[in-house]
């Protein structure tokens, strides 16, 4: 069998010898020993014959992944690199192929490389999400931002925290770039774009908030499993409350950066009604982040929000208190199937329709409190072409398995969209409801802005 394919091996009985005295596959030991002992012909005949499975099994499992990395390496090199080899069948797929590559096949040994530097990196970024938590919640941030080039000591001086603790949370900062850093004074500073990103909440870059909720997923990680093996089903507001907060935060620069200059002005002739004067509701209005400032950009218009979360419901009438809007702008507890109002000149839904489980009853409902005239005005997550490897696939998928998904089967409607549901999917939603007139009104890189109408 050796000799068919590789016919220059001349010294093929030692070979088989060599074969006929391998150890049983648990003694992963003796295993590796022998393979230590191969020469590269031979490591090539092995590579040919055996199964990756069986492979696998010849390499001490203690050894570092790098090392066993290189014992593919070397089978590998050899068998490609043999004149006269042909690639053994479990490798075909590689080669074209229609079977598609599985995990049974053979490794390669830079793409096996790419992946591990690939997860050192997002490791990193989870491990480092952790202090960016930290660093929002403790004022750390802010502190280095207000005092300009500070030492650990003066930065734990501001925040009323350990200083040794502060100065390995700010060396984690120059590790990943989120800080600059003079060894010579030992002092750290934040640069503009730094700052606008990470200590200040007004800027329409900042983003924090994305880790509250990369924090609150985490702390979710039992209940979102739970819901895996039982029904499906994780409520929002069984969620840690950080998803609460770091959702308003996370979506708000974004609100600031283009509601009231770019989405209002998009929609078939809102921007006037609103300054004449008209009614408007946001539904899955969570904190109200978006409603409080269209009241404050539209001083004629009033407000109305609905949510099904109470505690997010009480943390909207507060907030639109300290905005001093609260005169015009008015949160209910309610959800998409049962708020109460009719004749709205517009209604918005912001990032929440796909979070519902009967969207196409929800969108009904809305259609009829909407005025004849009126609009509905939803956000939704932008999504690519295909299912693809992107930034914001991952970020919203993954979301949308421990928040937005649950969310929806807790309700136990129809349908679960997810947070990558495509405007095709919600066309369809909208066309079902009876909307007649559908299109994207507006984008930024990470949502679409709908507009339906009666
Ligand atoms: C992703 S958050 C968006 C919150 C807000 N629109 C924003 O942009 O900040 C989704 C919201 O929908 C609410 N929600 C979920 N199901 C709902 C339903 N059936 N009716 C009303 N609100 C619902 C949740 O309580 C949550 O506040």
């Amino acid at each position: 069998m050796f000799v068919s394919v590789h016919h220059e091996i001349h010294d093929q009985e030692l070979f088989s010898e060599k074969v006929s005295r391998m150890p049983p596959a648990p003694d992963t030991m003796c295993r590796h020993q022998f393979v230590t002992a191969l020469d590269h012909t031979e490591a090539a005949c092995l590579w040919e014959v055996h199964s990756i499975d069986e492979l696998r099994s010849y390499i001490d499992p203690a050894l570092e992944p790098s090392s066993t990395q290189r014992y593919f390496q070397v089978f590998e090199e050899q068998a490609v690199g043999l004149p006269g080899s042909q690639l053994p069948a479990h490798r075909s797929s590689k080669n074209g192929s229609a079977a598609p590559e599985t995990s049974r096949a053979a490794l390669d040994p830079d793409r096996l490389q790419d992946f591990l530097n690939r997860f050192g990196a997002d490791q990193a970024a989870a491990m480092h999400a952790a202090t960016v938590v930290i660093g929002d919640k403790l004022g750390l941030y802010k502190a280095m931002f207000e005092l300009g080039a500070a030492t650990a000591e003066e930065l734990a001086e501001t925040t009323g925290c350990h200083p040794r603790l502060v100065r390995e949370w700010a060396n984690a900062q120059v590790a990943s770039a989120y800080c600059q850093y003079d060894a010579t004074q030992q002092r750290y500073w934040l640069t503009a774009e730094q700052a606008a990103c990470l200590a200040d909440p007004e800027s329409p870059t900042f983003v924090v908030g994305g880790a509250l909720v990369v924090n609150s997923v985490h702390q979710d990680a039992e209940r979102v499993m739970a819901a895996f093996t039982a029904g499906g089903g994780l409520d929002w507001g069984e969620h840690h409350p950080d998803l609460f907060e770091g959702t308003r935060r996370f979506f708000e620069p974004a609100y600031r950066a283009n509601l009231v200059e770019h989405w209002i002005p998009a929609l078939d002739g809102m921007q006037e009604r609103l300054e004449a004067g008209a009614h408007a509701a946001d539904i899955g209005c969570g904190h109200g982040a978006a409603l409080i400032l269209l009241a404050q950009a539209f001083p004629k218009s009033t407000f109305v929000g609905y949510d099904a979360h109470a505690e997010s419901v009480e943390a909207a009438r507060k907030l639109a208190a300290e905005a001093a809007v609260d005169n015009r702008v008015s949160f209910e507890t309610a959800t998409a199937s049962d708020f109460p109002g009719r004749g709205f000149d517009l209604i918005c839904v912001f990032n929440a329709l796909h979070e519902w489980g009967d969207p196409v009853s929800a969108a009904r409902i809305i259609r009829h409190a909407l005025a004849p005239d009126g609009i509905w005005m939803f956000t939704e997550p932008r999504t690519d072409d295909e299912l693809v490897t992107s930034v914001r696939a991952r970020t919203f998928y993954s979301v949308s398995t421990f928040v937005c998904t649950p969310s929806a089967l807790s309700q136990d409607g129809p349908e679960a969209l997810g947070a990558q549901a495509g405007q095709d999917a919600l066309r369809r939603v909208v066309t079902e409801a009876g909307f007649t007139r559908f299109r994207r009104a507006a984008e930024t890189p990470t949502f679409m802005v709908l507009e339906a109408r009666p």
